[in-house]
């Protein structure tokens, strides 16, 4: 019979020996930030019931939408943990200080709260993502630099899935381990260790209503994704949920790619390099995958804005690779 194995007990026995204890706390605190926001998730469609009855808000404020709630739920739960020394989130334009009555650690948080925020309102997956670096100088720690790092330097990064069930996905750079919430006793158990794409994949994620706006190298993509050009793409089938994290965790465990490609008015595509595309690219390595901007590694990216933006090829390594060699066609 295999091991029962909490959250907790797993990070303590597999963090990499130069965290000396650091990474539990850390993760610990998300991976509580990960079941407040969870509990909030399933509430989500009640609110309006219970609000109108009255057993709500009782002071009459009115309710806060679910992106801005997980944003300030992580920050509060991780300010004082006296392991980070900055944060930066999707939802907040600058960078997020330790307050000064809190000590500073040596690691910074980056986050996405609430990633497939279209889907709240219709009860579909959503998702929160994470990634960790370590501070650049220890003296200074807490600028923006220390997060403005490519993501070949993430020390740690995951995702939490609300889905059917919610799910914490992590690796600290020894394989991607998943974790399944059981709601009555409220502890992430161990489900999903050593996750590993697998081959043939098994499906494609892009938004086909863009099929317009993408160049004709990328087009040309989709049609060998379909099995057209040259036959030779496995075949798959399609799958398209709108939150990132739901279609990278699906494809993770099926196999695939999740493309959002750059589009004619929007050269970088939609999703954030510092708070999606760069804590996926560091799984999908882990998991024996590999993601691109369609020209080089996503993690090689040295950003210079909390914000920038990416376009994005991610999942089996075969399917990455032919992105790869249709865009440079193009060049
Ligand atoms: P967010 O909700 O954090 O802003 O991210 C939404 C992103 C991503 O989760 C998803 O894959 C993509 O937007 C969907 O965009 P389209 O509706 O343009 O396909
Ligand atoms: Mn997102
Ligand atoms: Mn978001």
């Amino acid at each position: 019979m295999s091991k029962i194995y909490t959250i907790e007990r797993f990070i303590l026995e597999h963090q990499p020996e130069s965290a000396k204890g650091e990474f539990t706390n850390l993760l610990y605190d998300i991976a509580l930030a990960a079941k407040i926001i969870a509990h909030k998730t399933n509430r989500a469609g009640l609110v309006d019931i219970l609000g109108r009855a009255g057993a709500i808000n009782i002071q009459g404020e009115e309710q806060q939408k679910l992106d801005v709630y997980a944003d300030e739920m992580i920050f509060r739960i991780c300010d004082h943990s006296g392991r980070l020394c900055v944060m930066a989130s999707e939802e907040q334009e600058e960078i997020m200080h330790i307050p000064e009555q809190f000590e500073k650690g040596s690691y910074a948080l980056v986050y996405d709260p609430l990633d497939g925020s279209s889907n709240i309102d219709v009860n579909v997956s959503i998702g929160t993502i994470f990634g960790i670096y370590r501070a650049l100088d220890w003296d200074l720690r807490g600028r923006e630099e220390d997060v403005l790092q490519p993501g070949r330097d993430l020390v740690a990064a995951g995702y939490v899935l609300y889905g059917s069930s919610t799910m914490l996905v992590y690796s600290t750079g020894q394989g991607v381990h998943g974790f399944t919430l059981d709601p009555e006793l409220g502890e992430f158990l161990l489900s999903h260790q050593n996750m590993r794409l697998p081959a043939p994949p098994a499906y494609y994620s892009i938004n086909h209503a863009y099929f317009q706006r993408w160049s004709p190298a990328v087009q040309s993509y989709v049609r060998w994704l379909q099995g057209g050009e040259d036959g030779s793409a496995p075949v798959m089938s399609s799958r398209y949920i709108g939150s990132l994290v739901a279609d990278f965790h699906r494809n993770l465990l099926r196999g695939g790619i999740f493309c959002y490609p750059a589009e004619e008015n929007k050269p970088n595509g939609k999703i954030r390099l510092l708070y999606e595309a760069g804590p996926l690219a560091y799984l999908i390595e882990q998991a024996g995958g590999y993601a691109s901007n369609g020209r080089g590694p996503i993690l090689d990216i040295q950003p210079t804005d909390l914000h920038q933006r990416t376009p994005l090829f991610i999942g089996n390594r075969s399917l990455v690779d032919m992105a790869e060699k249709f865009v440079a066609e193009e060049d």
